[in-house]
């Protein structure tokens, strides 16, 4: 465990801090402080109608957020806190606008990271975005921290994130519950825990989504991403190739993640950005669509919205 005084002090003084969680690191600022959390808006280059996650270290503290917990939210944060499902709750009106951009909701959830989870307890809760530059691949390294906001930058460093993707975010506030935004924890794990169905809105209404941050550009690299073509080969230098099927085996520019979509998952922000650190034109995707896994919404969006 790192040493966290420095940092919990920063967050004290209303300065922001990335930290390390299971899914991608998090751009953290006190989430009682406007100031603090404005910093936060101008450090992203962020846009300000796009709310923020309220992390906690305990349940307990989901009440200061909300006193509107249906039954449901207590059944999924028995099952799945800490971990990456983010809960959609109605806001107590003292939470402030800044995290909320102004919505009537609130976004909770508990990390599962143990550095994470020390640091909140030190420093009550966070809000945290992904620590990158609006539009940039999310951060899973504490490099990756760095390469977009300084050399300098507060990071408290941690391993590789262990997920890599972001949390799922699940809306409670209607009357059926809604995943705005697809994560590792699956549709068909949240109906399984519930006992009944739950919708999914984010491929129907981009135009106005309820999650606005799905309508922004996201996760992008400098090279341009699409998908390998059906009868491709895989032979173009200036590609950086991401494959599935073994092949054509592994070279410098073809990684064969063999089948594994938990590891392409883990890895796949980290591989956009070597790919532009490296000069690759193109970043080519095998496609994953006819496999079965249960991350392959989460990935598919966030490649969808890399290829833009
Ligand atoms: O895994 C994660 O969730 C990471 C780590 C750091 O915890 N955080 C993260 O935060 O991905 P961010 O800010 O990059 O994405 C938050 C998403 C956005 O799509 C935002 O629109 C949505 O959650 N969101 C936040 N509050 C919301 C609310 N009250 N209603 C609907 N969507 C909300
Ligand atoms: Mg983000």
């Amino acid at each position: 465990m790192p040493d966290l005084i420095r940092y919990i002090d920063l967050i004290k003084k209303g300065n922001v801090v990335a930290f390390p969680t299971e899914t991608v690191y998090g751009l953290g600022a006190d989430a009682w402080n406007p100031t603090a959390i404005q910093k936060i808006f101008t450090i992203k280059g962020r846009p300000s109608d796009n709310p923020l996650i309220v992390h906690v270290s305990e349940e307990e503290q989901v009440h200061e957020f909300s006193d509107h917990i249906p039954d449901s939210a207590h059944t999924l944060i028995e099952e799945f806190w800490p971990g990456p499902l983010s809960l959609v709750l109605p806001k107590k009106s003292k939470v402030l606008d800044a995290v909320t951009a102004g919505l009537d909701t609130v976004a909770i959830r508990m990390p599962d990271h143990d550095t994470a989870i020390e640091f909140i307890s030190k420093t009550g809760p966070l809000v945290a975005p992904s620590a990158n530059k609006s539009g940039r691949p999310s951060p899973t390294k504490s490099e990756h921290v760095k390469t977009d906001f300084g050399e300098d930058f507060p990071v408290i460093d941690g391993e590789a994130t262990k997920i890599g993707l972001e949390s799922t975010v699940l809306d409670l506030t209607g009357d059926q519950p809604e995943i705005l935004r697809p994560g590792s924890i699956s549709r068909k794990e949240i109906e399984d825990v519930l006992g009944f169905s739950v919708h999914e809105s984010f491929f129907d209404h981009m135009e106005r989504p309820k999650s606005p941050g799905q309508k922004y550009s996201h996760y992008k690299p400098k090279a341009e991403v699409r998908w390998l073509g059906a009868e491709e080969e895989p032979d173009d230098q200036d590609c950086l190739y991401l494959l599935l099927t073994s092949n054509y085996g592994s070279s410098a520019n073809i990684i064969n993640f063999n089948n594994d979509l938990d590891l392409l998952a883990r890895q796949i922000y980290d591989r956009l950005r070597q790919a532009d650190i490296e000069g690759f034109s193109t970043v080519v995707i095998e496609n994953f669509q006819d496999m079965d896994h249960p991350i392959i919404p989460a990935l598919l969006n966030r490649v969808q919205k890399a290829i833009g």
